[in-house]
Parts: structure tokens; C-alpha cells; sequence
């Protein structure tokens, strides 16, 4: 369904107050929770990779962060967003994700997302469209942050003690990657908004920069909104739905929502990984057999967008679909 743009709304009209769709009747009011922001785990991906070889990994990885800006996206003329919109259909492109009826509350920001990886299922209207420097800086940014997702599953996989292979089964050089670039404009009543509606990431590991180092992530601990402050030269890394599946209940997916503020823009870069094409999303045996059951449906990747795609964002609710 397509949307207005909220950045064009607030260019063009001196926006005093919020038209009603952007409302929000259904805010959750649970309390914020100021003591235990520093509470995050930070990791010190030198550390974490300890080989020397990383190092360089690491350096082409800034290059290519500090490089190209996502505010040049939201940038450009809106007649050149306009020819990268959504299309009926499809979540990729130029507008609002997981809008499914005229009736929905819509969040307060613009986004624009595409598949960058497998590369064969990069759609030709988008990527192949955008200005080289930003194409090429996206490519890069791309590949690095792939193999920063690849080189985290891994820990992870030995940190559950389970066969690397099996990690890398799900998550090899396949693996599905998305990224999404988020534009959340100066609200007049922020208070009565989100600029994202709390959900948790379907996908397996989401990499997020916050990238003008605007404060307006929080996640759920605990009953309560935590903000997730920004920090220079970090990502914020969020264990999404499939991966709570994938590793039985083991590691959890996060709820997360996106608040906004009425001075600052606040512009935010998420880059999704999911496991390889036609791979079946479930339980690793070997979790299963060491816990004795099974928490969650095996599913085709298929049946699992295809249950995606059909809903709004809802906290955890997607996750408890494929529950047993
Ligand atoms: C997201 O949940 O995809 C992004 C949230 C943010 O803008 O920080
Ligand atoms: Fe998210």
C-alpha cells in the first residue's frame, strides 16, 4: 500500500501538527528505563577476531561506512525517490514497510530497502538505478558487513557448541543479505508517534548503524524501554526471529521500536542476513536433541516471508506463528 512520504510532508507543509493516521492510540506505555542503557554489551570486534588479518577487514569497513552518507539517499530530488518507489506487491523500494490495509497507523519516517545479496536476486529497477558513488559505496558496504555477520554467526556457533558446519550450512556465502535505510523527519508531537512501531527483526542477525548518531532506538528488556545510545564507530547487532528459531529458543530476538524527537532528523542503516536460498528454517538438530524437543515449526523460506509479508509489525507476534 503506498504512503506519503513523512519527509516530503514536513518539507512542503510546515507541519504544526500530526495528520491522524500517524497517531497512535496503541503506544506502549511501559516505563523507560534510564539505568540500564549502560547495561548493553559492548564488543570489541578486535578482540573478538583477535588475528591480525582482521585488521585490515576492519578498515575497509570504515572506509566504506565514513565514505558515503545515507543522508545523500534522502537526499536526492523526491522525483528520483519517486521512480525508486515500492511497487504494488512489494516490500523492496522507496516508501513505508508492512503497511497491509488503508486503516493501519502509519510510522513517522520514509525508508528505502533493497536485497543486496545473493546478487542474482538484486531487484534491476533499484540498485543498478541509483547514482554510481552511492551504488558502489553500498556495494562495499554490502560485502563488509556480510562477512562481519558471517564472522559473528560463527562465534556464535561456537559459543552454543555446535558444529561449525552447521552454522555455516545456513549462513554461507548465500546467505541473504537486505538492507534498509531509514529517514525519521522532526515530529511536532513525538510524544504521540513512533517512527518505527515495536517489532522484532524476522530475519537472523540484523546489523544496525545509527548513523547521524541520533539517540531513537530502544529495546525491550525487562518490561521496559531501554534506549540504545549511539555510539561512534559501532553497530548495533540484534538477534532477529529466524535466529531465535534456528537456535531453539537459545538466543532470543529482541523487541526494538523507534522513537523520534522534535528537533532532529535521525537516519538509520539496517542491514538484515537470512539464510541461504531454499535452506529450511528450524530448530539445528543437534540443539533439539541436547534439549530433547523441538520449540519452533520447520519452515520453507517461502511459507516464512510469505507469513511475513501479510501482517504489520506487532512486537514478537510473528516469532509465536511457527511455535509448536
Ligand atoms: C530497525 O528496526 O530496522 C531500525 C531501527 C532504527 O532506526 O534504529
Ligand atoms: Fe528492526
Amino acid at each position: 500500500i503506498i504512503v506519503p512520504s513523512v519527509q516530503e510532508m514536513v518539507e512542503k507543509n510546515l507541519i504544526t501538527t500530526v495528520p491522524p493516521r500517524y497517531l497512535r492510540s496503541d503506544l506502549d506505555k511501559a516505563e523507560i528505563d534510564s539505568d540500564l542503557r549502560t547495561e548493553i554489551p559492548i564488543i570489541d570486534m578486535n578482540l573478538l577476531c583477535s588475528s591480525t588479518s582482521m585488521d585490515s577487514e576492519i578498515d575497509k569497513l570504515d572506509f566504506a561506512c565514513k565514505e558515503w552518507e545515507v543522508q545523500d539517499f534522502f537526499n536526492l530530488p523526491m522525483e528520483e525517490k519517486r521512480k525508486l518507489r515500492q511497487r504494488p506487491g512489494e516490500i523492496e523500494g522507496f516508501g513505508q514497510a508492512f503497511v497491509v490495509s488503508e486503516e493501519q497507523k502509519l510510522d513517522w519516517g520514509d525508508m528505502f530497502l533493497l536485497t543486496m545479496q545473493p546478487v542474482h536476486l538484486r531487484k534491476p529497477h533499484l540498485l543498478p538505478k541509483l547514482p554510481p558513488p552511492f551504488r558502489d559505496a553500498l556495494e562495499k558496504y554490502s560485502a563488509e558487513v556480510k562477512s562481519i555477520a558471517k564472522i559473528l554467526l560463527a562465534k556464535m556457533a561456537r559459543a552454543l557448541k555446535i558444529k561449525p558446519d552447521e552454522m555455516e550450512y545456513l549462513f554461507g556465502d548465500d546467505l541473504g543479505q537486505k538492507l534498509r535505510m531509514n529517514y525519521y523527519p522532526p515530529c511536532p508531537e513525538p510524544d504521540q508517534v513512533y517512527g518505527l512501531t515495536p517489532h522484532s527483526d524476522a530475519t537472523g542477525l540484523t546489523i544496525l548503524l545509527q548513523v547521524n548518531e541520533v539517540e531513537g532506538l530502544q529495546i525491550k528488556k525487562n518490561g521496559k524501554w531501554v534506549s540504545v545510545k549511539p555510539l561512534p564507530n559501532a553497530f548495533v547487532v540484534n538477534i532477529g526471529d529466524m535466529l531465535e528459531m534456528i537456535t531453539n529458543g537459545t538466543y532470543k530476538s529482541i523487541e526494538h521500536r523507534g522513537v523520534v524527537n522534535s528537533e532532529k532528523e535521525r537516519l538509520s542503516m539496517a542491514t538484515f542476513h537470512n539464510t541461504g536460498t531454499g535452506k529450511e528454517i528450524g530448530s539445528l538438530r543437534s540443539l533439539v536433541k541436547r534439549q530433547k524437543g523441538a520449540c519452533f515449526r520447520t519452515v520453507t523460506p517461502e511459507e516464512y516471508f510469505k507469513g511475513l509479508a501479510s501482517r504489520e509489525l506487532d512486537g514478537k507476534a510473528f516469532l509465536d506463528v511457527w511455535r509448536i
